[in-house]
């Protein structure tokens, strides 16, 4: 994911010539900086985001969500969290696939059109672990 910086220095850009520490302090660019860390928290928000539509779809429908986690399989380099990341996504896809069919067969259009919603997004999160692996999304 490409970033602005955290800010400018006062002025604008620097170009050369001496900053005071006030300056360096802040001083920024508008140069793009590539930040992984910063798209794996916007997925990780979105995953919650999803979560917690998911447990009202539950609670509406009169049961009770679970809160115990699943067993989670960290990996032993980030290599490998990414690629266990990519799996993941790719099983949320084959559900939700399944669960957007079922729900419109019960005729409950809420559910399958939140389901269409959170699988536009894991197909998103799909393409975007696929590009950090450099693997065709
Ligand atoms: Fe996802």
């Amino acid at each position: 994911m490409f970033q602005h910086s955290l800010g400018t220095s006062e002025g604008g850009a620097i170009s050369g010539g001496e900053s005071t520490p006030e300056q360096v302090k802040f001083v920024g660019t508008h140069r793009l900086y590539w930040l992984p860390g910063a798209g794996l928290k916007k997925i990780a928000i979105t995953e919650m985001r999803h979560a917690e539509a998911i447990a009202e779809r539950v609670v509406a429908h009169g049961g009770t969500p679970v809160t115990a986690p699943s067993p989670i399989t960290i990996g032993e380099s980030a290599h490998e969290m990414m690629e266990l990341d990519l799996r993941q996504e790719r099983e949320a896809i084959r559900l939700y696939e399944q669960i957007i069919p079922a729900a419109q067969r019960e005729g409950d259009q809420l559910t399958a059109e939140l389901f269409g919603k959170i699988l536009a997004d894991e197909e998103q999160h799909y393409r975007h672990f696929s590009a950090l692996l450099g693997l065709p999304g």
